[in-house]
């Protein structure tokens, strides 16, 4: 499979209308592993040209996949989902070197991708319309019917995040296509070799010429002339909030569903299962070295089982794998970037200057960074805001719920929020009162199930995912009014 999307040298190709093809003048993005630098392969840097052909083709194979029986579309989804494990040795190793996710997390990807994209079939299929009598309304007699469908919006310009090149390309492709829609995927360019790859399942599963086409290229150079194309319908995001408030900006009259940054909060009761929240804890906030928009990015806790609750996170911690996900399933892995690993480390600089208690961590080995956890971080410390990506963990001791409650609004980001304890009251009290789109109750933050709304608020996204909602988010109803003149 994946020999015949690349010719010599690991050069990748774009989809573009069934083809696998380069672009004119042969120029190229080389991609290199986060893990040791080698170069894992190139794909075509594609320009604005490049970008009008793609979207022109999306438009004209739109127009006949919307004719296509629901139950046909469905039928191919679920043959790309077998095609998807079928190939999932192969995909693995391409998305260790490419984006430095250790085996298991990358296998665990890819089955929760196949489970995805027939869980959308599965949806769609039982997405009925419905039919509205006109005389429920005052002054209208039965006479009048509107009988209510869904249908697609055209062409979806699909823009994905490095850190899962599979899952968050699928699980935009899958409910585009499924109402009949078709996709031009731009993947994050570290992440694009996984993101041409998928391609590929979905046209060997049958997805006709035109439904599903690719663009690569660095999104600061083709970024701003893909969202603002006329040819664009919808523009499905998910990245940081500094392009997404880009995107937002720059483009009028196209519907958005962004998913962008977050910073959620692990709020830590005095009743709490301080085990149970520990657990949760490190596992949320240091898994792929917290490079999941959901991650666990700090925890308020009250002062009262403070101390106890550090001691528990520390211990935990010390069970934390760091190496090469080439060599063993590790957690903590090689950032994607020296950019990244940077900027991780100059907020642990900026704690520590400022006071912060440095209780495990604080080092780094190239774009290694340690699992680091800061205790008696205050407001005045960039890590109890800015969003780092990283595996660095801030706690913020709290006198209550409501000061807990308090700090965690105060943030830019709305993504998600966790509550540990025992108590049901307090645990809608504070659900209720968080500013997020979704709150765990004694849980990590996460996004799975993938079938459950998942959504940011302020500066964490637009609009909501999850499968019938990106279904529902990328179609649109039509309404046909019979009246009966007899
Ligand atoms: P990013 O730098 O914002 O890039 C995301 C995507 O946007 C990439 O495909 C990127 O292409 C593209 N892009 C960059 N500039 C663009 C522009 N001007 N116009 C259009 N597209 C542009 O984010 P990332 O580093 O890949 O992912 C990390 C961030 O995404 C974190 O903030 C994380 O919280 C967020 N995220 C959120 C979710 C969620 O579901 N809420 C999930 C995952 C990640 P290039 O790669 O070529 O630059
Ligand atoms: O960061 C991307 C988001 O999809 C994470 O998913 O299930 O690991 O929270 P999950």
């Amino acid at each position: 499979m994946f020999n015949c999307i690349k010719c010599e040298n690991n050069n990748f190709k774009n989809l573009i209308n069934g083809e696998w093809v380069g672009n004119k003048d042969n120029k190229v993005i080389e991609i290199y592993s986060p893990l040791d630098n080698s170069l894992v392969g190139t794909v075509p840097a594609m320009t604005q040209e490049d970008i009008d052909h793609v979207i022109q083709v999306a438009k004209d194979g739109q127009r006949e996949w919307s004719k296509v029986p629901m139950n046909e579309r469905a039928e191919i989804l679920y043959k790309a989902a077998d095609i998807l494990v079928e190939n999932a040795n192969e995909l693995v190793d391409i998305m260790i070197r490419e984006i430095g996710k250790d085996r298991k997390s990358s296998k665990s990807e890819i089955h929760r991708t196949a489970d995805f994209i027939r869980f959308t079939a599965d949806t769609a299929k039982n997405m009925a319309g419905e039919s509205i009598p006109g005389d429920t309304f005052p002054g209208f007699k039965r006479n009048k019917i509107s009988v209510v469908n869904r249908e697609p919006l055209g062409v979806v310009l699909a823009i994905s995040p490095f850190n899962y090149p599979i899952n968050l390309s699928a699980s935009k492709i899958a409910p585009a296509i499924i109402v009949g829609n078709s996709v031009v995927l731009k993947p994050a360019t570290q992440g694009s070799l996984c993101g041409l790859y998928l391609a590929k399942v979905f046209q060997e599963a049958g997805v006709p010429n035109g439904v599903l086409n690719t663009i690569t290229g660095k999104g600061s150079e083709i970024g701003d002339y893909a969202v603002t194309h006329k040819g664009v319908n919808f523009i499905n995001f998910t990245g940081s909030t500094e392009v997404g408030v880009k995107i937002s900006k720059i483009t009028s009259m196209v519907p958005l569903l962004m998913e962008l940054g977050g910073k959620d909060a692990a709020i830590v009761l005095k009743d709490a299962d301080l085990d149970l929240a520990a657990n949760n804890i490190v596992a949320g906030g240091y898994s792929y070295s917290g490079q999941r928009c959901t991650a666990v990015k700090r925890i308020l806790v009250l002062e009262k089982v403070a101390d106890e609750l550090v001691k528990k996170v520390k211990e935990k911690m010390s069970n934390l794998t760091v190496g090469n996900p080439l060599d063993k399933d590790v957690d903590i892995v090689p950032l994607i970037s020296t950019k990244s690993a940077d900027f991780v480390e100059e907020l642990i600089k900026d704690a520590i200057d400022k006071g912060a208690d440095l209780v495990v961590g604080g080092k780094r080995d190239g774009n290694l960074i340690y699992p680091t956890l800061f205790d008696n971080v205050t407001g005045d410390m960039r890590i109890a805001w800015e969003e780092p990506f990283g595996p660095v963990l801030p706690i913020m001791r709290v006198k209550d719920k409501d000061e807990a409650i308090e700090i965690a609004n105060k943030s830019e980001y709305g993504l998600q929020g966790a509550v540990f304890t025992e108590n049901i009251e307090d645990a809608f009290y504070v659900a209720d009162r968080l500013e997020v789109g979704t709150v765990q109750v004694n849980n990590k933050t996460e996004r799975g199930p993938d079938h459950f709304p998942f959504l940011g608020v302020k500066a964490s996204g637009i609009g909501t995912q999850g499968i019938r909602y990106s279904i529902e988010s990328m179609s649109r109803p039509k309404a046909t009014v019979i009246n009966l003149v007899r």
